[in-house]
């Protein structure tokens, strides 16, 4: 018989390393008896099957990766002194995650949402994580509002439904009570949320970041990548069906790119803020809420991204990989933006549960390329083998830390920012301003652009059953544009309330926020 190269490749193992000689039946007493005791291989086998799912991410469950290399322009060092972004010969690799956040793992890629932009950067530092989206503002201010606002926009907690949309009472109640969540609202109404590629969709750091130089002079800045291939969308009937027809459409479109060679590129670009300008413009900077605009401070494009080579194994290096916006490498540092602080936290904590132990970072996916040497020792799943018997610090042992070896230049070293400050649940004034930014991005659309969004919010609020929570975003249409909050009114069937109804409900938003206030206080 010809022998089938495929079929006599490598063999099948037992977990301990036993050759495998037969895994199609179970070892029975008799062909027909009962599976016996002895069959280890099929205990070992059926033991690691039960547990092959872990939990899926609490939010941004779906998602595809890719790995890539980065390289800058040129030198950054009045900036920074992050190395990756000195040397424009020297070649960073990456891996990039992008995902929806409704859904669950399961779900169709082609739904209106935000899409997620995570890219991990191995640097000769260290890890640093730009674990962005595709759109440059969010729904909240502060950190302590994202628990609502994912119960909020998750399915409603009795029936599970809707499975990866807005489309429901909850998260239209939540956001008609949020006016802050408005700006980010226009950019999920938007095409934005309808992505054709994930190789034709910018990504945002969102938060307001800090370079620092090897001087310790430290600028504002903000992340931004721009796809070279461009920025393309689909139209909302066309999401629709492929919804049914072909539910993975972004992740086999960015598979099947990069098998064929046809790499997906990405331009990162930076706006940098002098410090002395923090107050200069009619928004805060920390507030997560809103954009720079691009006329006032321009995105200085700083060098390439190409994804180039697809995982081998979607669970070990996809579904595994651990972003943190916390991972940064020596000159990038953090704001003061409550939102970034929160997220902080919020990473770590759930992937303790989520990758099953404190061990994660040492899956190979999550593993930086410099070697990591610290005094954590034990716990669930460790791999690594500790290279001295020292678990302490100080130590006489040759395990130490550079201010002790007289080099405080070596290392991580925070900015060392002023603080103060009376201890208050409080928002800077800066961050009161709802509407304004959310007319900037309405007034920047072309005609079609401004009708599919009058579009979307006929879809989704006409689903929308309480008739007070339509008339409430209604309102907050109003304080965008008049035009808008007039033609979605007609076609989900609500009046836009005339003056004085409007005055109620403005009334009843200042009695919700003068309470949010007193409760602040
Ligand atoms: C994923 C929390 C805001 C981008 C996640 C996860 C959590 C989380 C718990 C799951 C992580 C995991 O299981 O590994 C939060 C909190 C936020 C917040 C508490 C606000 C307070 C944001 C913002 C952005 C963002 C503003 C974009 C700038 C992402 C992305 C992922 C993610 C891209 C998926 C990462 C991946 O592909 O593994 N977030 N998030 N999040 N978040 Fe956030």
């Amino acid at each position: 018989m010809m022998k089938d190269k495929k079929l006599d490749g490598d063999f099948l193992t037992t977990n301990h390393g036993q050759k495998v000689n037969h895994t199609d039946d179970s070892l029975k007493a008799g062909p027909r008896g009962p599976i016996i005791m002895d069959d280890h291989h099929f205990r070992e086998k059926m033991m690691h099957f039960d547990h092959e799912r872990i939990p899926e991410r609490v939010v941004h469950a779906r998602g595809a990766g890719a790995y890539g290399y980065f390289q800058v322009y040129e030198s950054l060092h009045d900036y920074t002194s992050a190395t990756f972004l000195q040397d424009p010969s020297k070649v960073t690799k990456v891996f990039v995650r992008f995902s929806t956040v409704v859904g669950s793992r399961g779900s169709a890629d082609t739904v209106r949402d935000v899409r997620g932009f995570a890219t991990k950067f191995y640097t000769d530092e260290g890890n640093f994580d730009l674990v962005g989206n595709n759109m440059p503002v969010f729904f909240i201010q502060d950190a302590i509002k994202f628990p609502d606002l994912v119960h909020a926009i998750k399915p409603e907690p009795d029936r599970e439904i809707p499975q990866a949309s807005a489309a429901h009472d909850a998260f239209w109640d939540f956001v008609s009570l949020m006016p802050e969540s408005m700006h980010m609202i226009m950019w999920v109404l938007s095409d934005r949320a309808l992505p054709r590629s994930y190789s034709m969709m910018e990504g945002f750091g969102v938060h307001t970041f800090r370079f620092v130089n090897s001087n310790g002079k430290s600028h504002f800045v903000k992340f931004h990548w721009k796809p070279i291939a461009g920025i393309s969308s689909l139209v909302w009937d066309e999401c629709q069906k492929i919804a049914g027809k072909e539910p993975d459409f972004n992740r086999k479109d960015l598979w099947e790119a990069i098998e064929m060679g046809s790499y997906p590129e990405f331009e990162l670009g930076v706006q940098i803020l002098p410090e002395e300008d923090e107050f200069k413009y009619g928004f805060d900077i920390l507030d997560a809420t809103k954009i720079w605009p691009e006329e006032l401070i321009p995105v200085r494009l700083i060098g390439k991204m190409t994804l180039n080579e697809n995982p081998t194994d979607f669970f070990a290096e996809t579904e595994q990989i651990a972003f943190h916006p916390g991972h940064l490498v020596t000159g990038i540092d953090f704001s003061n933006d409550p939102l970034l602080q929160g997220r902080l936290f919020s990473y770590l904590d759930t992937q303790l549960t989520r990758l099953g132990g404190p061990n994660f970072q040492e899956i190979p996916i999550n593993k930086p390329i410099v070697e990591v040497n610290n005094n954590q020792r034990d716990g669930f799943m460790r791999q690594k083998v500790a290279k001295r018997p020292v678990n302490y610090f100080p130590n006489s042992r040759g395990n130490g830390c550079p201010m002790m070896a007289g080099r405080e230049d070596m290392g991580y070293i925070h900015y060392p920012q002023e603080i103060s400050g009376n201890k208050v649940r409080e928002r800077a004034e800066g961050f009161k301003d709802h509407y304004s930014q959310a007319t900037l991005f309405w007034n920047s659309m072309s005609d079609i652009e401004k009708q599919h969004i009058i579009e979307a919010a006929w879809f989704e609020w006409g689903k929308v059953e309480d008739t007070g929570i339509k008339e409430r975003l209604v309102y907050h249409f109003a304080h965008i544009n008049d035009s808008l909050a007039t033609k979605v009114a007609e076609g989900i069937g609500v009046r836009v309330p005339n003056d004085g109804e409007m005055e109620e409900i403005r009334t009843n938003l200042d009695r919700i926020d003068k309470i949010w206030k007193d409760k602040r206080r």
